[in-house]
């Protein structure tokens, strides 16, 4: 498709009412009543993507909520999902309990009781506290998606204050600090429990839900502290590049692997910086962040239109990586909302737009996978993470 000119575009905005009213915000509405068409009551998750992109879409819908208190639908939509989710859910687990955990000893399930309810049957969570049984039913073999689903439950959290929902994240938590410690350092965690690789992203989020539950948890300063260490150990261990950018993991002799830079592994590590420097403003933290970012922005952004592309675009993307661009957004939007940058604002405002004139289908409104544009792709993943987009846009 050929790029509109302006004065067709305003044009466009004469002869079609609704594009002419929407707003940042109603466009996120919009796009978020599309969201809603694929989340199934049954499942707790999203029809058409998988479990831990199941939490993601869960945490764009809190990220919403969050900015558009006017709306009661957003508003109930939100409270009704999180909580039928908090009890079905875990039915959706791909490999509940973890169940190949080394020393697990028994096979635990879930089960739905005549209410509806889930109910666990846990093997042997060697339980520190309360909250490590709550979460055990979220875990699965690989790590990162447990830390997603700590993430979406503290963004639950943020909205209503249900202590049940900061629950899962802290038991979550207490299951990843559990695990063995990784090579290199013995301070990050592995990939998933075979123990073998040393990635970016599941430490990033071992890191992001440590510093989001040292804002918020009892026992701040254990949260902290591991936060911190967290920090230094992934800072200096070899996962940032020459470029300042974040590879997708290390050697098993503790070298930068050179794998893929997905736009994801910028965006989590904002998030937690953000969180660290929430602790007591500590701008060392917001320094480092900007780095990272700016960064990112050179190597995902083309300069003449500053929407983000991700490598795989437009149509080379898996199941996975459909869902990446909208987590680096998100994460560089708490970053602006506490150092706010006019680089940043710049390629927020472009992806929304481009989403929506480039990415959108017109005839209902799903978006598709590449921002950039043409309509390929489309299902929850590739559509939750253009809301992202959408609602850190509807934010500024
Ligand atoms: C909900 O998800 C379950 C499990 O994937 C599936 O069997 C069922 O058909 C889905 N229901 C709807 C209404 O899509
Ligand atoms: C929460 O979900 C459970 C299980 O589906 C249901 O029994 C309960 O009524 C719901 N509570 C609220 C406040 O919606
Ligand atoms: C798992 O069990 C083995 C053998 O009993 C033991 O050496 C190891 O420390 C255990 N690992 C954990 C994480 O408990
Ligand atoms: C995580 O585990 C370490 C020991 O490996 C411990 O020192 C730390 O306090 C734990 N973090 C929390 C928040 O409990
Ligand atoms: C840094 O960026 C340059 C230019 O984009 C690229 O050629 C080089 O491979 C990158 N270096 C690393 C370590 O990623
Ligand atoms: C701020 O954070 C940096 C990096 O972790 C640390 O070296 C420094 O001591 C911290 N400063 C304060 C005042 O906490
Ligand atoms: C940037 O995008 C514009 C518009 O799509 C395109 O014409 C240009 O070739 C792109 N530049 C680079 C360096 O890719
Ligand atoms: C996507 O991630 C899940 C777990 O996070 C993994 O099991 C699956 O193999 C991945 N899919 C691809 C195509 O890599």
């Amino acid at each position: 498709m050929k790029p509109l000119t302006p004065i067709f575009l305003s044009s466009l905005y004469l002869l079609t009412p609704t594009t002419a009213q929407s707003t940042p915000l109603s466009r996120a509405e919009t796009a978020l009543d599309v969201l809603q068409s694929w989340y199934n009551t049954s499942s707790g998750i999203w029809n058409t993507c998988g479990w831990w992109n199941g939490a993601n879409c869960m945490t764009v819908l809190a990220d919403l909520a969050l900015i558009d208190d006017s709306s009661e639908t957003v508003q109930e939509t939100a409270r009704e999902v999180f909580n039928n989710t908090y009890y079905v859910g875990p039915k959706s687990n791909p490999l509940p309990f973890g169940r190949l955990e080394p020393n697990a000893t028994a096979s635990p399930s879930v089960t739905a009781s005549s209410s509806g309810v889930a109910s666990s049957m846990a093997a042997t969570p060697t339980t520190t506290d309360g909250a490590y049984e709550v979460g055990w039913k979220w875990i699965d073999g690989s790590y990162d998606d447990d830390g997603w689903w700590a993430l979406a439950w503290i963004a639950a959290y943020d909205l209503t204050e249900e202590q049940k929902y900061l629950d899962v994240a802290i038991g979550i938590y207490e299951h990843l600090n559990s695990t063995k410690k990784a090579s290199c350092g013995g301070t990050g965690i592995y990939s998933d429990i075979t123990n073998v690789y040393v990635n970016a992203v599941t430490n990033e989020l071992f890191l992001s839900i440590a510093a989001h539950l040292a804002n918020r948890a009892s026992n701040k300063q254990k949260y902290r502290q591991d936060a911190e260490n967290l920090w230094n150990w992934f800072s200096t261990v070899g996962f940032i590049n020459d470029n300042g950018t974040i590879n997708d993991g290390l050697t098993d002799d503790c070298k930068n692997n050179g794998q893929t830079e997905w736009t994801y592994n910028q965006g989590i590590i904002l998030g937690a910086l953000t969180e660290l420097y929430t602790i007591n403003e500590n701008k060392t933290y917001l320094t480092s962040a900007s780095h990272i970012a700016k960064a990112a922005i050179k190597t995902f952004t083309n300069s003449t239109t500053n929407v983000i592309q991700e490598s795989c675009d437009p149509d080379a993307c898996d199941e996975n990586s459909t869902q990446f661009k909208g987590i680096f957004i998100r994460n560089l939007a708490a970053l602006n909302d506490v150092a706010p940058d006019n680089d940043y604002e710049k390629v927020i405002k472009a992806s929304a737009e481009s989403i929506w004139r480039k990415d959108r289908d017109a005839e209902n409104d799903e978006l598709g996978e590449a921002w950039t544009g043409p309509l390929g792709l489309v299902d929850a993943s590739t559509h939750s993470s253009a809301l992202d987009t959408l609602v850190a846009a509807a934010g500024l």
